[in-house]
């Protein structure tokens, strides 16, 4: 195909790609279906691959992610992002009216909006086009999660229509919506992963996460709420957001302009009754002056602006009776306290069972045998115990002891300073930690094991068959068909499947060895900078600490795992098994030394590569990234739109500026 001709259908298809992502993600009204949206992306993933120099970081086809590793670039707020003055009560917001009126007199429109329950974004156009996602961070500094939020696909790239100022910030809420969170969990909960307590810890951990393939997986979307900068379209914070919408922005409809403190009140209650049938969770509502030049009359506390407020919804409560606490041992060892129930109906669902987190949380509340508790919903799938009615308890009743001793090996538990958590120490012999580490090593995300559920790993472990995961790899197919439920075509599987997990790259088998505080992004780090087993294993503390995100717990915890015979006994019998203790060799063929001890600074926008696979190729070469100049620093690799600050900052540190072509020619 003809150059020209390649290029402008390209740019064809990323606009109708993009069209159909505004009818399908924003507008929830697609206009094609899965299968046509599909091979209009096949084709430009092709003939993007074929014409590399039309590349375009915000072209659809980037909405993937990337799998590379990255640390985030910490970045200054232009403007501060703080947070609201919140309130549970009606007489307060009666204050903050007065407060008002006091200032600006009573010529004003109050904006009412829901409070979305997830975390903020703040999000930067130039000229039309998607430039960086800023996280709240200290409200001062958040992190650059660009390559992150790229990949929702309601947040427009390229805006529609025309109007918008030819830079501005626009401020959201990033949220998973209630039926993909549960949908989440439930994969979770199949691979044997740690569920998330609520949607809003599941979006803010997603966008912190550092491989932007795993993020473009999850279910987030994003409301926008606030636009920031010069020259906006209209003084009306209402009118604003309308045009927003029409620049492509996800907007909620269900904001309302009222002239009094009744009407505010009355859309508080009646969201406080309608707020469970949402498809996302709302904590509360917004109320905000709605003129842009009354806000800045009104100006901030220290913490808080004067022209809006948060109203809180009271979180639901029910009161029910305790019958038995259940002490559940995890992989780790650690103990949760569970509470029995007399079920009781919240929030349209009945409650059995509720968390008590430790042994802090039962004395702190006084909980005696018996008691009448108070249970809560603030949005966590399992409710918690937050107080009791001590009027109904019983006078002879007995407060409730801790365990010394684990429920289900007896050892006795250790509580170390500072640790919330008591924890079993009997790792070898207490049975639910043994199976947890079965359970986790076969998860997908670790050997991907297939076949064996929790309780065919019961099975094997209560037969005697598998001790450890590394009995799994002398199984034989004749030890798996007697055991209950299992036909020889399951039993193939297993045995197939087990097989094939030798595949498993180095660092999903450091993962998946369940080393204390070594997630999946930790165990990616560690075997970037340690290429093998055996290098790893002759880290010291300090090699493993000089790692930007590997902390004194994590190294210790690391040197310590290394340095236990059992530990180490099983690591060499995996090794004989044939699992993949070092990088792949491909990976390894990547990597120079051509970089070694410089330090780089990345800023704007570049022609060829992602900023995300830059850092990667300058941490292949061995050289390292950080994210702001200092005297440190030897290159400053400048994309289009650098901002005038750093390239002034570089020049009066005489740090090199490169370009794009330049690094390429380093390396
Ligand atoms: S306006 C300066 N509007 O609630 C005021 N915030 O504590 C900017 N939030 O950090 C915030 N829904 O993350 C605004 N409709 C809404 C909101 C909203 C949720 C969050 C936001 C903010 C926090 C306030």
């Amino acid at each position: 195909m003809d150059k020209t001709i390649a290029e402008e259908k390209i740019k064809k298809l990323r606009d109708e790609i993009e069209k159909h992502n505004y009818f399908y993600y924003v507008l929830s009204n697609p206009e094609i279906g899965d299968y046509e949206y599909d091979l209009m992306m096949n084709d430009l993933i092709e003939l993007e691959k074929q014409f590399p120099q039309y590349h375009d970081s915000n072209s659809p086809s980037q909405r993937v992610g990337s799998d590379t590793n990255v640390e985030f670039e910490q970045v200054e707020h232009a403007y501060p992002m703080l947070s609201l003055g919140n309130t549970y009560s009606r007489d307060e917001l009666a204050e903050f009216d007065q407060r008002i009126r006091k200032l600006i007199g009573d010529q004003f429109t109050y904006v009412c909006e829901l409070k979305f329950d997830g975390t903020a974004i703040c999000l930067t156009y130039r000229n039309g086009n998607f430039i960086q996602a800023i996280t709240r961070g200290d409200g001062i500094r958040g992190d650059d999660v660009s390559a992150n939020v790229k990949t929702i696909k309601s947040i427009p790239l390229h805006l529609r229509g025309t109007g918008y100022p030819e830079e501005f910030e626009i401020r959201g809420e990033i949220f998973i919506p209630k039926e993909g969170f549960a949908k989440l969990n439930e994969d979770r909960e199949s691979r044997g992963e740690n569920l998330f307590a609520n949607p809003r810890n599941a979006a803010s951990g997603t966008l912190k996460m550092q491989n932007s393939s795993i993020v473009a997986t999850r279910p987030l979307d994003c409301f926008l709420y606030h636009l920031l900068g010069m020259n906006m379209p209209s003084d009306s914070h209402f009118k604003n957001l309308s045009f927003a919408s029409g620049w492509g922005f996800k907007i909620s409809t269900f904001i309302k302009k009222y002239q009094i403190l009744e009407d505010v009140f009355s859309y508080i209650d009646s969201w406080d009754g309608k707020r469970r049938s949402l498809p996302f969770e709302i904590d509360g509502v917004v109320i905000k002056v709605d003129s842009l030049l009354q806000q800045k009359q009104l100006g901030f506390t220290a913490k808080s602006p004067r022209w809006a407020i948060s109203y809180k919804f009271k979180a639901d409560q029910a009161e029910t009776e305790l019958l038995s606490i259940d002490y559940q041992v995890g992989r780790t060892g650690a103990i949760t306290p569970v509470a029995n129930l007399k079920p009781v109906l919240l929030a349209g669902s009945t409650v059995k069972r509720a968390s008590l987190h430790n042994e802090d949380q039962i004395r702190m509340i006084d909980l005696h045998n018996g008691d009448s508790v108070f249970v809560e919903k603030g949005g966590e799938i399992i409710p918690k115990i937050v107080g009791i009615n001590k009027e109904k308890r019983v006078p002879q009743s007995s407060p409730l002891f801790f365990p010394e001793e684990c429920p289900e090996c007896g050892t006795q538990l250790i509580r170390k300073e500072g640790e919330a958590n008591h924890y079993c120490p009997n790792e070898r012999g207490c049975p639910p930690q043994i199976k947890g580490r079965i359970e986790h090593f076969i998860s997908r995300r670790a050997m991907d094991i297939d076949g064996l559920g929790e309780e065919t790993i019961d099975l094997l472990f209560s037969e005697g068959i598998v001790n450890d995961v590394s009995d799994l790899y002398g199984l034989k197919k004749e030890q798996l068909i007697p055991l209950e439920r299992l036909g020889e075509k399951s039993a193939d599987r297993i045995i197939q499947s087990i097989e094939q997990s030798k595949e498993v790259p180095f660092h999903r088998v450091i993962f998946a060895l369940g080393i204390r505080y070594v997630g999946e992004t930790v165990a990616q780090t560690i075997t970037r900078h340690f290429t093998s087993l055996d290098i790893l294993m002759e880290a010291e503390f300090e090699d493993l600490i000089s790692i930007p995100e590997i902390g004194d717990r994590i190294a210790h915890s690391i040197i310590q795992y290394f340095t236990n015979d059992k530990d180490l006994e099983l690591v060499n019998k995996l090794e004989e098994y044939g699992l993949q203790f070092q990088m792949d060799a491909a990976e390894l063929e990547k990597r120079s030394d051509k970089l070694v001890g410089l330090i780089f600074v990345i800023s704007g926008i570049f022609q060829v590569h992602s900023r995300d696979d830059l850092k990667s190729l300058i941490e292949l070469h061995g050289g390292k990234y950080v994210g702001s100049v200092s005297g440190n620093t030897d290159f400053l690799l400048a994309g289009e739109n650098i901002g005038p600050a750093k390239l002034i900052k570089a020049e009066k540190l005489n740090v090199k500026v490169i370009s794009e072509q330049e690094f390429m020619d380093m390396i």
